[in-house]
């Protein structure tokens, strides 16, 4: 595998940069011709940020697993494709070859056609971090069904949220899965989200840990007597075959959920083909891949990370991706450095959240483990602060590796803005450069353009890269507002930025009511909504806290009818009711009992001031003479927890 489009010089990133911009659709197009097409497309790009319409590749016609995983077999049949580390590391170890995974997916795509699913089929995918999971996304990628992959932290509540949203008829699941020493229990929880649901045909069990569960007569099926079935389909005298489904370039490819300002999660939906060439070809630059190289991303697959750069970026691009099922703390806090040790990883890509849980720990991980195969990090999902820059650089890169920091979001597909491993400077905090076709520009309040450097504001983008946001599903209007609408011709990413002299970018965090928990997307008004379902609840209002590993911390101010019990024992029961609607990774991380909030006189929670005091200021709260009931300020403070 060579991939023509690998940046190899500062200097060729400038001029690369500036065909993108230049000739946009010159560019591109001769990127996409490093894809294997069924039909080459007619026109590169059409567009508009209005409606929006965004179409990448038109007519071209593919499918992604041909390029994938059919494309490498004749070179890299039995090279890795996936090396799976298992939670417990007395394991055994799975070795997936491109020849194994090709057997694997057809056979899961034959699966998915024996129980009905058909293109276009929406599929939920809810399972932990087994290759099981790769071959799910990838059967129904070689069929044209869409997956909807939901992160196994979501509560049944989240999952009957978005099965109803994307109107999914299949789900994909585990019996449990393994977290640490936790067992999640899966199929128990697909089992309460189903209660009343009439639409799910069918669910597919995986097994990974053998717990009792309840299959339900005509609905649930065990994933292994359905591949063996399946087995006898696809494999003739030892050739295993199944035709994929020729999809056009912008057939929708998945459907992955994230939390925006308002309560309710977005479907963000991205297309076959500008998803899979953008995501292969920032693979290949940011982290600078080299064949045969293995690359660890520690994301869980639930999230974008783990879609483009575990699974489809990498297997794009013929690589060998490492897959974790655990955590980086257990058995001990030296379980990343094993497995780096273990299998000679040359990328590491993880967030900030854990090298700050990491560097808790001290040195002592460290100790005895081979590190030396390393030889790109990379870090995502938050913005890094310097210590955590320097640890990571000092005892995981012993200083030889560069550092990748690279800003993008769910919406964007891949990375938009990163230094290029070892090719374009890095610079502790900042994210750096765009990549090429990434137009970034900042604008203030009123929508007008910053110009000049160093500068702030909100960042935008002038111009769309092949894995943008086609639309929120099922809603085109939600995207539109979302997106498209506070500034014109523009893409607005919701978070703030810095630009210096030399045109690099530092992302200093959302400018709306997102929060960034351990790299994970809340929205404010989801956890409000969850926490006013407990009955003794009147109101509440949640802001975020610096917090010391996680970044940001979830902060409630609550008003209560009336109290049950004493404020611990209250905050126990808001807390599991926020684990109950939305699921534990959004359970707040302090609760104060309040009397009021501050309000303006229309009504409007001041946030503003909230935020302040939950970040322990107390002095300059800024003007609150607009608000109904100054004293309640007072009161707020005092009782700060
Ligand atoms: C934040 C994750 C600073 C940002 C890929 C963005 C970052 C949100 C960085 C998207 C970074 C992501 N530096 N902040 N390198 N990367 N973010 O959709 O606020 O889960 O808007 O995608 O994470 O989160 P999402």
């Amino acid at each position: 595998m060579s991939y023509p489009f690998q940046i190899k010089s500062f200097d060729e990133y400038k001029s690369a940069y500036k065909k993108s911009v230049d000739d946009r659709e010159g560019f591109w197009g001769e990127v996409g011709l490093s894809f294997s097409w069924r039909n080459k497309w007619d026109k590169v790009l059409d567009w508009n940020f209005t409606e929006p319409n965004i179409q990448w590749f038109i007519n071209g016609k593919l499918n992604i697993t041909e390029n994938c995983i059919d494309r490498h077999l004749k070179d890299l049949g039995d090279k890795p494709a996936f090396i799976w580390e298992p939670n417990n590391p007395q394991d055994r170890v799975r070795i997936v070859t491109y020849n194994r995974l090709h057997k694997r997916a057809c056979q899961f795509a034959q699966v998915l056609k024996n129980n009905g699913v058909k293109k276009g089929d929406r599929v939920c995918i809810y399972m932990g971090m087994v290759p099981e999971l790769a071959y799910a996304i990838l059967g129904c990628a070689r069929i044209g069904a869409i997956h909807s992959v939901v992160f196994g932290g979501f509560s049944a509540q989240s999952i009957a949220d978005r099965l109803e949203d994307a109107k999914a008829e299949y789900i994909v699941t585990c019996d449990g899965a393994y977290r640490g020493e936790k067992i999640i229990p899966l199929k128990d929880v697909i089992d309460d989200a189903l209660v009343g649901n009439k639409t799910v045909k069918r669910v597919i069990v995986y097994t990974r840990t053998r717990m009792p569960v309840s299959m339900i007569k005509g609905r649930d099926v065990w994933w292994e007597d359905e591949m063996e079935h399946a087995e006898t389909q696809v494999e003739k005298n030892n050739v295993v075959s199944f035709p994929a489904e020729e999809m056009d370039a912008e057939d929708p490819l998945f459907i992955l959920y994230t939390s925006g300002s308002t309560g309710k999660p977005k479907g963000v939906v991205h297309t076959c083909a500008g998803y899979m060439v953008y995501t292969t070809y920032s693979f290949v630059n940011v982290f600078q891949y080299k064949p045969g190289q293995v690359h660890f991303c520690t994301a869980d697959i639930g999230w974008i990370t783990g879609h483009s750069y575990i699974v489809y970026g990498p297997l794009a691009a013929g690589a060998t991706s490492l897959m974790f099922e655990g955590i980086p703390t257990w058995p001990d806090a030296g379980r990343f450095w094993d497995i780096v040790d273990k299998h000679k990883v040359d990328i590491l890509y993880t967030a900030p959240t854990a090298i700050r849980s990491l560097m808790g720990f001290g040195l002592k991980p460290f100790e005895g483990k081979d590190l030396s195969s390393l030889k790109v990090l990379g870090t995502v999902g938050e913005p890094i602060n310097e210590e955590a820059w320097h640890w990571y650089d000092e005892h995981v890169g012993k200083k030889k590796c560069p550092i990748v920091d690279t800003w993008w979001q769910t919406e964007t597909g891949s990375i938009l803005i990163s230094n290029l491993a070892g090719i374009t400077p890095a610079k502790p905090t900042f994210a750096t450069l765009p990549l090429p076709g990434v137009q970034p520009v900042l604008v203030d309040e009123n929508g007008v353009e910053v110009t000049g450097s160093p500068a702030g504001g909100n960042l935008c983008i002038k111009a769309p890269w092949p894995s943008i946001i086609r639309t929120t599903y099922g809603d085109h209007e939600r995207c539109r507002q979302n997106y498209f609408s506070a500034y014109k011709n523009l893409y607005q990413t919701g978070d703030g930025a810095l630009r210096d002299e030399e045109g690099n970018y530092r992302i200093t965090g959302r400018v709306d009511d997102v929060l960034n928990v351990s790299g994970h997307r809340i929205g404010t008004a989801e956890v409000e909504n969850a926490i006013n379902m407990h009955s003794d609840v009147v109101e509440s209002a949640v802001v975020g806290f610096p917090h010391e590993i996680k970044g940001q911390g979830i902060y409630a101010y609550v008003i209560c009818q009336h109290m049950h019990g004493d404020d611990d024992s209250m905050r126990k029961n808001i807390t599991q009711t926020v684990a109950r609607i939305i699921g534990a990774i959004a359970k707040p991380d302090k609760i104060q009992f309040v009397k009021g909030l501050p309000k303006t006189r229309s009504g409007k929670i001041m946030r503003r001031i909230l935020r302040k005091i939950a970040e322990g200021e107390t002095d300059n709260l800024g003007d609150t003479t607009t608000l109904l009931d100054p004293a309640i300020v007072e009161e707020i403070k005092n009782g700060k927890v």
